[in-house]
């Protein structure tokens, strides 16, 4: 891939935010090293990518979507990948996980890639975030809740069990299987860049089309995007003293972590978790307060926003949806203590105008997860195992990995076949 190297950049304490990236060309080959060209862009070889991409865990959040859709994303996956599905597909009347664990595993068969597939609600799932001392995730009925970031959540961990490095998100309602694999290779890209453990990598997309008059609109901008960027925007802008339009993703559903900063933020509730990433950033590294994380300050907090070619085709929200989203949004920069009373006025405004809310109803706080850090990851793992299920994976022609003499579990360590944790050997799998 030939992209720009970062330009512009605005900081906050320790964090690190890089103006959005433009690509020049999708794949540039096999170089021998990084191509600089005037110091503006610099040429990253498939290699590269690739050795990043296989200590990446690829999370595809599921509620359900049509199979047609999750294929599609799932096929533009590089097989390098680890694939972690969390469904929260609804079990009845008809069992919409059963039918989309059929299409997953001969997926995995045919493609010869390693897929991890888990139920949200599968009380196992909840036993173990209690054992795992997080009980913050459940509901009332002792599940975990539903919502995408409580999703993506169980596959931060099953993606950090797995010993991956990276961990990136895919949504399933995405027409376009080259758009997914764009995306997967500039998360690469951007960790290629970067220069801190603690980085992260988010999608600006293109364009978003959409039918307006009969004709194809490329809008640039989603509809709750435009607020929450701005008001984004407008904190950083306060503290630093000069304002600033850095942050064009804050709603960034495509978006990549190293497994090192996804453990240290906390989260937002549902589809407040993307912008709410922005404010645990500043709150936690920008200085403003002691940050729990001394060597995070240290090393630094980088922030890509890559501008994929592709434009970005999936399922259009109702207008409900959109005002649901901003609601959580806005609400996640209105409860930090970072946001000023201007600022939360402002938005208060813009809630009214835009969102169901009346003058004079209070902003409802989005509900906060803390940092994964604290997780005891073995006795989740433990507990968890049985349910998980490991689709097939036969390495057909490694090629920066030695086959191992003896099967890797799929945390990473080494045991024989019967061990395996679907219960079924590796030669043997079927679907339960
Ligand atoms: N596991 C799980 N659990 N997945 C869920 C849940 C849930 O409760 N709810 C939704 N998902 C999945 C969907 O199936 C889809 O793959 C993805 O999460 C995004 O959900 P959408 O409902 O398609 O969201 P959207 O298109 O309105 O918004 C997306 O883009 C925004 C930026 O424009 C999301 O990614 C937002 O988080 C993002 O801010
Ligand atoms: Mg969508």
């Amino acid at each position: 891939m030939r992209i720009e190297l970062p330009r512009t950049r605005e900081r906050f304490g320790a964090n690190v935010f890089f103006g959005p990236l433009q690509v020049y060309e999708l794949d540039s080959g096999l170089l021998a090293e990084p191509e600089y060209e005037n110091g503006a862009i610099v040429g990253l070889s498939y290699e590269r990518l690739h050795e990043i991409q296989r200590q990446m865990a690829v999370v595809v959040p599921v509620r359900g979507e049509r199979l047609r859709l999750i294929e599609g994303v799932l096929f533009g996956i590089p097989n390098q990948c680890l694939t972690i599905i969390v469904s929260n597909s609804p079990r009845e009347p008809v069992d919409r996980f059963r039918i989309e664990q059929q299409a997953i595993y001969a997926f995995a068969r045919h493609s010869r890639k390693r897929v991890l597939l888990i139920h949200q609600r599968d009380p196992v799932v909840a036993k173990a975030f209690v054992e795992a001392g997080y009980p913050e995730l459940l509901d009332g009925d002792g599940l975990v809740r539903h919502g995408k970031a409580e999703g993506m959540l169980v596959a931060t961990i099953l993606a950090h069990l797995a010993g991956k490095r990276y961990v990136g998100f895919v949504d399933a309602d995405n027409y376009s299987p080259g758009a997914a694999h764009e995306y997967l290779c500039e998360y690469a890209a951007g960790f290629a860049l970067a220069e801190s453990q603690y980085s992260m990598v988010r999608i600006l997309w293109q364009s978003k089309p959409k039918i307006v008059d009969g004709h194809m609109y490329f809008a640039r901008w989603g509809r709750t995007s435009r607020f929450t960027n701005y008001f984004l925007n407008q904190l950083i802008s306060h503290y630093t003293g000069f304002e600033t339009d850095i942050v064009g993703t804050g709603n960034a559903g495509e978006h990549a972590l190293t497994l090192d900063l996804a453990l240290r933020l906390d989260y937002g509730a549902g589809y407040a978790v993307e912008p709410h990433h922005i404010v645990s950033l500043l709150e936690r590294f920008g200085g403003e307060r002691e940050s729990p994380d001394p060597q995070v300050m240290r090393e630094g907090v980088e922030i890509f926003q890559i501008e994929s070619r592709n434009p970005h085709f999936h399922k259009a929200g109702e207008h409900g949806h959109v005002q649901d989203m901003t609601r959580a949004a806005l609400s996640s920069i209105h409860g930090s203590y970072l946001c000023t009373e201007d600022l939360r006025r402002q938005i208060e405004e813009e809630l009214v105008r835009h969102t169901t809310m009346e003058p004079g109803d209070a902003v409802k706080p989005v509900r906060r997860y803390p940092p994964l850090l604290d997780v005891d990851f073995d006795v989740f793992r433990a507990t968890v195992e049985e349910r998980l299920q490991v689709m097939p994976f036969q390495p057909a022609q490694p090629i920066h990995e030695e086959a191992p003499a003896r099967r890797r579990r799929w945390w990473g360590g080494t045991q024989p076949a019967r061990d395996h944790p679907s219960g079924e050997t590796e030669e043997s799998p079927s679907p339960r």
